[in-house]
């Protein structure tokens, strides 16, 4: 299979499959306990049907939209994830580039692997740093510092990773930082020879965000150990309105599924939220946020941008969720299939084809710009 078969995510998923050694893409590809939640992020979009209206003269489509002060080109933007030049060598740089090439947000996460002082100099599109809360304040602060001096826009902490998800596809295959594997996953690593080609013979895998606060190198620290060891399970309110406050820009939760939660993100001075169960890999069972979408914007959608993740495979999934009234929605495998299957030009395309299908949604649905999109334009199946 090449990338010009690729047509879709499903298209994509299989190119990297292909690609990556075992263990890999099963880090990408898995999700908490039963996988549960992660099937039903997809599925839940599919109780929902479309409504279309004809005949509106939609020669011109105007997909663009502002969220939390950020003009993007269409309401879809590439949320951090760890990693990324584990996927493919030029990682979150060729995220970075594609995301610029369709003018929308890209995310840098704390366990990026190539720095935010680098992608903020080279591209001028929005960017989000996502954040950890450390047991050590002083770090967290630090941390802080550093991304506004870089310039990075919004700040967008991560707040249902309290404790490491169970994910047993990386138990199984012994994934970890560095890595520890077991027999049954360097087996997989051997019959991938070209991945580890490309590894070797590329610059040192490295995590600039936390290299320079953090000991990243004493024995195996597990993405599970960084969750249990470094960060603060007792983070609370009181700490994140102070690192808003700290902040002084755009600050947005992501994580957030409750109402109650929503309504305090309002009050220590949110600019946005992004319901999320971190595509299925932290709280088996947690309800999808499509599901949870509109409980959410009717509370507090009048004070605060409310964003989704998860599951969002098509252009008509977009147009399902904005309709609800969604401000824009994050891709996660969605282009992190695409790099691993070909690098920059692999995200490009699939992002292309995300924007196509949104266009050609919207002029099928009647409408020329995201503003019309409305709870009009749906109905509901039960199951
Ligand atoms: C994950 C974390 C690192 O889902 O966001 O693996």
């Amino acid at each position: 299979m090449r990338l010009a078969q690729c047509h879709n995510f499903h298209d994509f998923r299989r190119l990297a499959r292909d690609r990556l050694p075992g263990p890999i893409f099963d880090y990408i590809d898995g999700g908490a306990d039963d996988e549960t939640t992660l099937r039903r992020n997809s599925a839940s979009f599919e109780h929902c049907d479309l409504l279309p209206n004809v005949l509106r003269g939609v020669q011109q489509v105007d997909l663009s939209v502002t969220v939390m002060g950020q003009k993007l080109a269409q309401p879809f933007y590439c949320s951090p994830t760890a990693l990324q030049r584990l996927f493919h060598h030029d990682g979150e740089r060729a995220v970075a580039a594609a995301a610029a090439k369709y003018g929308t947000m890209f995310g840098v996460s704390s366990l990026g692997t190539v720095s935010l002082e680098e992608l903020r100099k080279a591209y001028d599109t929005p960017q989000v740093y996502q954040f950890y809360f450390h047991r050590d304040r002083g770090l967290n602060r630090a941390m802080m510092q550093r991304a506004k001096e870089a310039g990075v826009e919004v700040m967008m902490l991560t707040v249902d990773s309290i404790t490491g998800g169970n994910r047993e596809r990386d138990l199984r295959t012994g994934f970890s930082i560095p890595f520890r594997l077991t027999l049954a996953g360097m087996l997989q690593f051997a019959i991938k020879p070209n991945w580890g080609i490309q590894y070797l013979t590329h610059e040192k895998f490295r995590l600039p965000q936390l290299e320079e606060h953090v000991d990243m190198s004493g024995g195996a620290m597990s993405i599970g150990r960084y969750f249990t060891e470094m960060l603060d399970p007792a983070m609370n309110w009181d700490d994140v309105a102070e690192m808003v406050r700290t902040w002084n820009g755009p600050f947005c939760l992501k994580g957030i599924m409750s109402v109650d939660d929503a309504r305090r993100a309002v009050d220590i001075g949110c600019a946005g939220i992004v319901l999320s169960n971190h595509g299925g890999r932290q709280l088996d069972g947690s309800r999808s946020a499509f599901d949870q979408l509109a409980e959410i914007v009717d509370a507090v959608g009048d004070r605060i941008d409310v964003m989704m993740d998860g599951g969002i495979q098509r252009g008509t999934h977009i147009l399902k969720a904005l309709s609800l009234g969604a401000k824009a929605v994050g891709l996660g495998r969605y282009y992190l299939y695409p790099l691993a299957a070909a690098g920059q030009p692999g995200v490009e395309r699939a992002l292309g084809q995300l924007r196509a299908e949104l266009e050609r949604g919207m002029k099928l649905m009647g409408c020329n710009s995201i503003s019309q999109l409305s709870r009009a334009n749906l109905r509901f199946r039960p199951g």
